[in-house]
């Protein structure tokens, strides 16, 4: 028998893959506390989370009889990789199903931001007909800026170009033949920050790319720069980004992730230039039905003894 912890809440579809199995149990508890998990997480061969669940190297010293850990998503930021890969344990994601999904929610966001959408709804909601408050600014022919050209950046630089904006990016693999077979620029980070008026970023949390975008950062970009962060928090230095919109740097932000999630008391929510959302890139009837399948049956083909696809 295998026994398998789903810790944060994943499509049904998804456990309906594991549930098929004859000689698997699933364990479907997703509010366990950091203490239950590390007291609980030894009777267990497989563990499914999100982003909300942190994988962190006490649980996974806990974890004896472990041998597999799926991310029903993207970013394996919240898991502990060098304490699995020393306890032997396999980490695996899904990064194909959300790819859609974020990129429509990064195309939202920045249109949103432009048009003060979210700002002029609350204001009609309190009973005031404004039309002279929110005034936006037109995408076309603005320079779009995406740092990070993977999976979501790509799938951004499509839609961008559908808006007719100029695009262009800065990403380490790309090459100036691809960007010109893609029809859009290819870019320095230092050409970005200083050509830009909507910059995008795309790319995982690494120590490489954690505060990319600092207080020298911003000093470089254009005044009147719209920034927005559907990646991940920590990408951006908050404090700079706060800073930098007080003191009219940046027109506005829209920011779906920061540092610590949950968020709700963040000083940046007090500025009227920023909106925001609560993780929500990749909360899609589709999205979740897609990583969850996906990584379900990583999971199982792995217990079972072949090769999971995303190790
Ligand atoms: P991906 O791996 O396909 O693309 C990431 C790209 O970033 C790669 O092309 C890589 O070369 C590039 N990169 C790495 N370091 C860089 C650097 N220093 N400068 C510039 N580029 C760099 O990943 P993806 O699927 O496109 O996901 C991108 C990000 O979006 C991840 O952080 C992921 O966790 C996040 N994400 C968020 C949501 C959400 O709900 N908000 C949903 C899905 C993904
Ligand atoms: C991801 O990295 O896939 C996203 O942050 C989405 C999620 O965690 O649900």
């Amino acid at each position: 028998m295998f026994h398998i912890l789903v810790a944060d809440p994943i499509s049904k579809e998804g456990l309906d893959v594991l549930q098929q199995k004859p000689n698997v149990t699933v364990t479907d508890e997703t509010n366990l506390s950091p203490d239950e998990l590390e007291n609980r997480i030894n009777q267990f061969d497989a563990l499914l989370v999100r982003s909300q669940t942190k994988v962190t190297r006490p649980v996974i010293e806990k974890a004896s009889q472990l041998k597999i850990i799926g991310r029903a998503g993207v970013g394996v930021d919240n898991i502990d990789l060098d304490a699995a890969t020393e306890q032997g344990i396999i980490v695996v994601n899904a990064p194909n199903g959300n790819t859609n999904s974020a990129a429509e929610h990064t195309m939202a966001m920045m249109m949103a931001l432009s048009r003060q959408i979210p700002q002029a709804h609350v204001s009609l909601k309190n009973g005031k007909w404004d039309r002279k408050k929110y005034v936006g600014v037109e995408l076309k022919n603005k320079t779009l800026g995406i740092i990070g050209l993977g999976r979501i950046g790509t799938e951004v630089a499509y839609r961008a170009k559908g808006q007719h904006m100029n695009v262009m990016a800065y990403d380490p693999f790309l090459t100036e033949e691809k960007a010109e077979q893609m029809g859009i620029e290819y870019g320095t980070l230092e050409d970005i920050l200083q050509k830009a008026d909507y910059i995008t970023v795309h790319t995982p949390l690494l120590k490489e790319t954690r505060h990319m975008i600092n207080a020298d950062a911003f000093a470089k970009m254009k005044d009147g720069v719209h920034i927005i962060n559907c990646a991940r928090g920590g990408i951006i230095d908050e404090e700079a980004l706060y800073n930098s919109i007080v003191n009219e740097k940046v027109a506005g932000a829209a920011i779906d992730v920061l540092e610590e999630e949950p968020f709700q008391d963040h000083q940046l929510l007090e500025l009227p230039q920023v909106i925001a959302t609560p993780h929500l890139g990749a909360s899609t009837v589709e999205a979740q039905e897609n990583v969850a399948i996906d990584v379900c049956h990583d999971v199982i083909s792995h217990l079972t003894g072949d090769m999971a696809k995303n190790p």
